[in-house]
């Protein structure tokens, strides 16, 4: 991968990478320094992890530094943002399948230190299963790093378009935006679960560093809106704007609605 990431630093929180690949190398170097300053003082990072197709480059690229360059994960301790619900871990298209192919099968990190929201949970226990998710972050001290992407609707993790500032992990319907985009993977819309469970906004927001990542034309709509209109419920992301924690990083398409293009 190109080393070389051309970006403006517009305040000082908001990145615009020339490239989606630029954009993807900054995020995982900022994990990859996070880890070993961690390991330097003998501690453990928590990771908050995103499933997509956004995240995917920054997996491969600390796959790369793991085999190439001896990154280690071994105190690293990660926490998923969400899972189809419900749905067989097992299932090709699981947020579990995902993780293992895109990175947890490349690196060694260890599989007991790995937690995401399940899809097989007994519904009758649910809410119990959710809390305890929550109780779990809080128990190794809370997340030191999240990785966000964001939706074409403002969701973070899966919260929906109407999700409270307080929430906590919980099943919630997927929103209609959210199961359209997903139908080509499941290879129709009726395939597409119709719930998921999901950290809420609160477990989110509560993270040390945040990251949110968007890259393409895509995203270049909701990027305007999230960074530019009202902070409301109604779009879940604009929450993050209350945050001084918070970075954004962008490829130049995302970033297109609210900055100069790159010459
Ligand atoms: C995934 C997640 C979602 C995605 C968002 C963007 O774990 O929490 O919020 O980040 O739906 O998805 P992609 O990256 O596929 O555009």
């Amino acid at each position: 991968m190109n080393k070389v990431t051309i970006d403006i630093l517009l305040t000082n929180n908001i990145h615009i990478c020339a490239t989606a690949e630029a954009a993807s190398i900054k995020v995982a170097r900022v994990i990859a320094d996070e880890i070993i300053k961690k390991r330097s003082l003998g501690q453990q990072l928590v990771l908050g992890l995103a499933t997509g197709n956004t995240p995917k480059m920054v997996y491969q690229e600390l796959v790369r530094m793991h085999r190439e360059e001896g990154l280690s994960f071994q105190n690293v301790i990660s926490f998923n943002l969400d899972e189809y619900y419900p749905l067989k871990e097992t299932h090709p298209l699981s947020y579990h399948s995902f993780m293992n192919q895109h990175l947890f099968d490349h690196i060694d990190i260890a599989q007991s230190n790995i937690h995401l929201p399940y899809g097989e949970w007994d519904v009758a226990r649910l809410g119990d299963y959710c809390k305890a998710y929550d109780q779990k972050i809080k128990q190794h001290g809370g997340i030191d790093l999240q990785l966000l992407g964001i939706g074409r609707n403002g969701h973070i993790g899966f919260n929906a378009p109407g999700s409270a500032f307080d929430s906590c992990t919980r099943l919630i319907d997927l929103h209609s935006t959210t199961r359209a985009d997903a139908a080509a993977d499941f290879e129709g819309l009726e395939k597409v679960p119709l719930q998921a469970v999901t950290m809420g906004i609160q477990s989110i927001t509560q993270a040390k560093k945040i990251i949110l990542l968007a890259l393409g034309s895509r995203k270049a709509d909701i990027i305007q809106k999230a960074l530019r209109e009202e902070v409301s419920a109604q779009i879940p992301a604009t929450f993050l704007r209350t945050l001084p924690q918070v970075t954004y990083i962008l490829d130049k398409e995302a970033a297109e609605l609210i900055a100069e293009p790159l010459g």
